[in-house]
């Protein structure tokens, strides 16, 4: 039997960190993500090959369960692979091809697509009947097992794909619109900790709160602004909300040197819209480019990692391409 998955990636276009006051955001599930190839086998192992990291390994299953153990003290990405294989029992061996085709560790959710495509090829090996709540769950629980605490936004975005607004009560909201998006997304392969750049945000905000407390306020009004823009199809001014809410982030105290240089270089190009897009500190920058996406994508990947991608509508979707004979 072979099996091919596909989860998408996802993209903060606005709003983060002041979601974590309960503000707004805005997120996107992009056409990167993480493809996964399952082949049946005769035996009993299950091998697991990721090639991005140069990961390869061989286990047995006994009784037909892996029963994998991750190290408590040496978090791995592929723990999230085992973790997902952990829910299942298998009749026979397997192995799994993930192949990532984005960016691991820089807030484009790579943890959650990788469990999420897994998921959905070891549900279909094992005909496991999964609704996509089931994935969005099982995924999100595994998330919270390795990490210790993990938002259910990037584990939601893999499974259910799509542009979603991010209420004031953290739920998740389909924005329906007809706005193409195509993007760049650009690494500086600087590496942040999410968790110590959420905490300079509230020092500053304990140090200032009258004047964070307005940033964040002009932060949950443009990301308003930027919903209705979506569906007012406004190409303009969703540039200039994203530009603006850069300047916002830049005032929080979460842009760096690197990310500056990212942002104005392809703005420099002539892309309209662009800023950071995570925890800042380091990692990524998207560009909104509705025109000349392939003459800025020549000029910002002689300088940086950059890839091209837009919307992806449809979450994770998998399906069986041979059975058994
Ligand atoms: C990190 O990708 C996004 C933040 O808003 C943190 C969070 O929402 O958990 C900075």
């Amino acid at each position: 039997m072979k099996i091919k998955t596909f989860a998408p990636g996802k993209i903060i276009l606005f709003g983060e960190h002041v979601v974590v006051y309960k503000k707004p955001a805005i997120a996107v599930a992009i056409s990167r993500g993480v493809n996964v190839e399952l082949d049946s086998r005769c035996d009993n192992n299950i091998c697991v090959n990721i090639d991005l990291i140069n990961y390869s390994s061989q286990l047995e299953l006994v009784d037909k369960k892996l029963n994998y153990q991750c190290d408590e003290d040496n978090k791995q990405i592929t723990d999230y692979v085992y973790e997902a294989i952990n829910m299942f029992e298998f009749e026979n061996g397997f192995n799994l091809n993930i192949d990532i085709n984005m960016y691991l560790g820089v807030g484009l959710g790579s943890s959650a697509t990788i469990t999420v495509a897994t998921i959905k090829a070891l549900a279909l090996y094992t005909d496991t009947n999964l609704t996509k709540e089931d994935i969005a769950e099982y995924a999100h629980n595994i998330e919270i097992k390795i990490q210790g605490a993990a938002s259910p936004i990037d584990t939601a975005m893999s499974t259910y794909g799509g542009l979603i607004y991010i209420d004031n009560e953290s739920k998740l909201n389909r924005i329906d619109c007809n706005m193409q998006l195509p993007l760049l997304v650009s690494n500086c392969e600087i590496s942040a900790n999410t968790g110590l750049l959420v905490e300079s945000v509230r020092k500053k905000y304990e140090k200032y709160p009258e004047i964070i407390e307005n940033i964040f306020s002009t932060a949950e009004e443009l990301v308003n602004e930027a919903k209705d823009t979506f569906i007012e199809n406004d190409s303009n001014k969703l540039a200039n909300l994203i530009n603006i809410n850069q300047g916002l982030l830049d005032a929080l105290g979460v842009n760096t040197l690197e990310l500056s240089d990212m942002i104005y270089k392809v703005r420099g190009y002539g892309a309209t819209g662009s800023k950071l897009t995570g925890s800042g500190g380091g990692g990524c920058i998207y560009a909104y480019c509705p025109d000349n996406i392939d003459e800025f994508y020549n000029k910002i990947s002689e300088d940086y990692l950059t890839f091209k991608c837009e919307q992806s509508d449809s979450g994770v979707y998998g399906e069986i391409i041979t059975q058994d004979k």
